[in-house]
């Protein structure tokens, strides 16, 4: 029944989308369809208005067509797939590359004719900027609204801090005090105390003591439970955590507003143990020619000087110098501040997830949260990156975290990698449990201490 509905969706959806792209394929190109493909596709190398890594392309339908009389036949060609195009020998192709000192752009082969209207459709009337009323409610966004509660919670949890470092301080004087007061006594006990009893002498030093032992128990009481009562906070701030970084590098705007792919800056996830911070020369290859921000979105409290002075550090660090188009020779590191770090005893290897793992990770995460389905592997983990201005840890990655995924986390186990490398142990399972039975990852090792310890 509900698979029925499913697919009853998807026709009418399907329909939707047949009807929809025929009536646009009447309409020449839709400029704002357009604006769309070419934020998430193009915006990387060019500019309506000027030179980044390529040429600007506003009106390029027109200057291709009066500078080189070639029609939108050509461009469609070179959007595709340039490369072939220069291969063909084409002469206007092989001399723009040239121009541009053989600076590869990419292809793409995946977009329709229709899109590739769509975005020449903009290149020659973009539509007009939307309204400030717009911008502003773009940055009141549910984001940060999220983020002011956080910020809430975090002065909460200081103010907590503080108090209980106030009232262990305030202790530490009482007992202080008391000591003082042992110390007096006993020196005033030794001066009078010459002819008294030894008796008494003892017997009022004991009952001193003895207040002074109990004020210590409460005390090492009172440390015992800070210490449990930190440890369990310090799960809720380690989740959360955020620290200031060298430049203000926003993942909401690269991932989020200009869509750019997680693994185009951490590639290594796919090949290793670690998913490296991207080095400097990856932001220059898009950086070389975006020296300023232009974009519509704006985080309450930023404007256009704060991000442009932000990617300024970028030119200082790889000693870049945009005037004169060439580098200095001195460049500055940038030190990153981890985020997430796991003790050296623990075993993580992101291939292992972001690979292997990959659909069963998705797929159980959008069956556990049917309301906020993930595309991406890495949110399963690592939350909706792409809506986070400062990255900050979205689970509080403790063992506890990975056990449960494993436990409740289905194997696909006919993928490439599985199925070759579990071929027995599927076997095994199948006849243990069943062919129908579900197989999660505590039934391949998951769970086995020797996996994630060293
Ligand atoms: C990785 C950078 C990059 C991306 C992404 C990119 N381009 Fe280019 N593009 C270039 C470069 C560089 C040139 C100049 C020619 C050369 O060096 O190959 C160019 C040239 C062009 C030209 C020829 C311009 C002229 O003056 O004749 C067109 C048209 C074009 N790109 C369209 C697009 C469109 C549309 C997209 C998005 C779908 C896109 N490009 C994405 C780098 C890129
Ligand atoms: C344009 C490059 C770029 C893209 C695209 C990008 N990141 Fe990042 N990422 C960085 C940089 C630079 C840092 C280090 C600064 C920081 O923490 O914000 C970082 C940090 C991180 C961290 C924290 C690492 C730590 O210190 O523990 C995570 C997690 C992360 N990125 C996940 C993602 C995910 C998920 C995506 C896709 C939704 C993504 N990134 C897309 C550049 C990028
Ligand atoms: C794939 C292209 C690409 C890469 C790689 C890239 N950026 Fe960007 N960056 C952009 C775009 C696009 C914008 C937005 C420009 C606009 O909208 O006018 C931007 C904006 C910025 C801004 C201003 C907004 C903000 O996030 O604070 C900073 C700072 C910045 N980038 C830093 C970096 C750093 C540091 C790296 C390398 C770790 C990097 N970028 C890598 C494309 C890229
Ligand atoms: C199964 C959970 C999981 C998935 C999926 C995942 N990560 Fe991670 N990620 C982690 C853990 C755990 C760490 C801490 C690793 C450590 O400290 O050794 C981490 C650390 C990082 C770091 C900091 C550098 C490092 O390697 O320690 C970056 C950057 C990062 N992840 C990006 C990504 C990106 C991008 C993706 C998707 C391609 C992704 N992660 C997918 C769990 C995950
Ligand atoms: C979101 C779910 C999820 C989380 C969280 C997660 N894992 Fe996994 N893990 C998987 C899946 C799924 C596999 C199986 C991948 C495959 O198909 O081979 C796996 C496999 C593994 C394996 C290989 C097991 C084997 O027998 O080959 C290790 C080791 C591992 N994870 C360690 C960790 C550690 C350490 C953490 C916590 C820091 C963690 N995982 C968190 C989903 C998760
Ligand atoms: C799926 C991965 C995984 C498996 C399986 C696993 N651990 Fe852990 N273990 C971790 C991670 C991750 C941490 C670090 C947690 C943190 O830093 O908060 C950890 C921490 C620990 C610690 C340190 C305690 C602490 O609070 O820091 C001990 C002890 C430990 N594990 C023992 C074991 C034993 C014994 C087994 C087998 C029964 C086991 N682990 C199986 C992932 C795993």
């Amino acid at each position: 029944m509900i698979s029925w509905r499913k697919h009853y969706k998807r026709g009418l959806i399907a329909i939707g989308l047949l009807l929809s792209t025929s009536a646009s394929i009447y309409a020449q190109g839709d400029a704002k369809n357009g604006e769309k493909l070419f934020k998430a596709n193009c915006t990387a190398c060019h500019a309506l208005d000027k030179q980044l890594v390529g040429p600007a392309l506003g009106g390029i339908v027109d200057k291709v067509k009066s500078e080189q009389n070639l029609d939108t036949d050509w461009l469609h060609k070179w959007i595709k797939d340039n490369k072939a195009l220069r291969a063909s020998g084409d002469k206007y192709a092989n001399e723009i590359f040239e121009k541009f000192n053989k600076t590869e752009m990419t292809a793409f082969p995946n977009l329709t004719d229709q899109e590739i209207d769509d975005i020449l459709e903009y290149t020659t009337n973009p539509p007009a900027p939307e309204p400030a009323a717009d911008a502003a409610a773009n940055g009141a966004d549910t984001n940060s609204i999220t983020s002011i509660e956080a910020q809430k919670r975090e002065s909460m949890n200081s103010k907590i801090i503080l108090i209980s470092l106030m009232s262990i301080g305030g202790l530490l004087l009482w007992l202080l005090f008391k000591l003082r007061q042992l110390v007096k006594l006993q020196q005033t006990d030794e001066l009078v105390g010459l002819n008294a009893t030894r008796a008494t002498s003892f017997g009022d030093i004991y009952n001193k003591y003895q207040n002074v032992g109990k004020g210590i128990l409460v005390l090492l009481g009172i440390f015992a439970a800070y210490g449990l009562w930190n440890s369990l906070m310090w799960i809720g701030v380690y989740k959360g955590y955020k620290p200031e970084q060298p430049i203000y590098f926003s993942h909401k705007i690269h991932a989020g507003e200009n869509k750019i792919d997680c693994q185009l800056c951490h590639s290594s996830a796919k090949y290793g143990k670690v998913s490296e911070i991207p080095s400097m020369n990856v932001c220059m290859n898009c950086h070389r020619n975006i020296a300023e921000y232009n974009g519509k979105y704006m985080e309450p409290g930023k404007d256009k000087a704060f991000y442009d002075g932000e990617i300024q550090k970028i030119y200082a660090a790889t000693g870049w110098d945009p005037a004169s188009q060439q580098y200095t020779g001195k460049t500055q590191p940038v030190e990153w501040t981890r985020i997430h770090n796991m003790p050296d005893f623990v075993y993580f290897n992101h291939a292992q997830h972001v690979v292997a793992g990959e659909t069963a990770i998705i797929n159980s995460y959008n069956k556990k949260n049917p309301d906020a389905k993930i595309d991406v592997v890495c949110k399963a983990c690592h939350g909706q990156v792409d809506t986070m201005n400062v990255v900050q840890m979205a689970n509080d990655f403790t063992m506890g975290w990975c056990i449960e995924c494993h436990r409740t986390t289905e194997v696909d186990m006919n993928n490439g990698y599985n199925k070759e490398y579990f071929k027995n142990l599927h076997e095994k399972l199948k006849k243990q449990y069943g062919s129908g039975a579900k197989i999660t990852v505590d039934a391949i090792g998951g769970l086995e201490c020797g996996k994630c310890h060293y």
